[in-house]
């Protein structure tokens, strides 16, 4: 192949990019997944025109494609995923096939993730790495002696859905109490719009009444502006989130923990899951483990779709 095009199909934003053969990223498209909701062959449409755009004349490419889990990844099929609500299953790798006629892969986002990040990233040289996107959802993915560790049927390492906390709030995998229903951008703007919309008063609320709708983002910006209700939100999602990290560090006691996603660009959020981790976990090795920021932000997921499709199968 002359170069890659990468795809990553995300709760909130898809990003369709083209990466030189040593995977740089030269040019990169955002399409808002929300606008096609219910609708992913719209939205797979949407993201074969923007292929098109970033196209080069007479050159082979291949596509590496990530996306929320579950997913089968040797059929390249998306299992109603619990962060794309409504999609069923969607077969995207065969859509792809017969749109450009190449070779295409689909990985778990945030398995991609973590290899991008253990490859060239934060975890660079770490054989033994765990990912975590803290975004719209929250996922992992494991690097074991280098390599994706899936599981059986592709279900590893799905660190959203653990437990914790019992009959905690429903979870859009069916179950409740995740750590994705109690700490993820989604569930912080769930409970900021419910609180806001009890109060009707404060700065949530007005946000709600100008946007109608109250993103983890705006959560972020009224807790600094003093606002209470945001702080207490936001104090109780790191906990869990403490919780949620400290667990599996004890269960694999990985060399590194790379932390990506939107909530891991605040640097404080990173410095209270260290001292969480620092204070609860005991069996692992836990001062000799780094915890460190994601290397390629919110495209981690995107460097991964596309690292490592030139050895077929290598995965
Ligand atoms: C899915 C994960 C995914 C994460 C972020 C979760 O709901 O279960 O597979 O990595 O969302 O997209
Ligand atoms: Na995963
Ligand atoms: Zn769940």
């Amino acid at each position: 192949f002359d170069y890659y095009i990468g795809i990553d199909i995300g709760g909130t934003r898809t990003r369709v990019g083209r990466f030189s053969r040593s995977f740089k990223l030269e040019e990169k498209e955002v399409i808002e997944t929300f606008r096609y909701k219910d609708n992913p062959k719209l939205l797979l449409e949407e993201i074969a025109k923007k292929i098109l755009s970033l196209k080069k004349p007479n050159s082979k490419f291949a596509i590496g494609i990530s996306a929320p889990g579950p997913c089968d990844t040797k059929l390249g099929i998306v299992k109603d995923p619990p962060n794309l609500p409504g999609w069923g299953e969607v077969r995207v790798s065969e859509f792809f096939k017969n749109k450009f006629d190449t070779y295409v892969r689909l990985e778990n986002d945030a398995n991609a993730a973590a290899f991008a990040e253990y490859k060239i990233g934060s975890g660079k040289g770490y054989k033994n790495l765990v990912y975590f996107t803290l975004s719209t959802g929250i996922g992992g993915g494991i690097i074991i002696n280098g390599r994706i560790y899936r599981g059986f049927m592709d279900s590893a390492g799905e660190f959203g859905h653990q437990i914790v906390l019992p009959n905690g709030p429903k979870c859009r995998c069916g179950s409740r109490g995740c750590l994705e229903a109690v700490s993820s951008g989604y569930a912080i703007s769930r409970d900021a719009t419910s609180k806001a919309l009890v109060r009707k008063s404060g700065i949530l609320y007005e946000i709600y009444k100008k946007n109608g709708t109250i993103s983890a983002k705006d959560v972020f910006y009224a807790s600094s502006q003093g606002d209470d209700t945001s702080w207490k939100i936001l104090n109780r999602a790191i906990m869990y989130l403490g919780i949620g990290i400290s667990n599996i560090i004890t269960i694999l006691s990985p060399e590194c923990v790379v932390l990506g996603g939107g909530l891991s660009n605040q640097e404080y959020i990173i410095e209270e899951i260290r001292n969480f981790a620092k204070e609860h976990v005991k069996m692992a090795p836990i001062n000799k483990i780094k915890l460190v920021k994601s290397f390629f932000g919110d495209d981690s997921s995107l460097y991964g779709s596309v690292l490592d499709l030139d050895i077929v199968d290598s995965f």
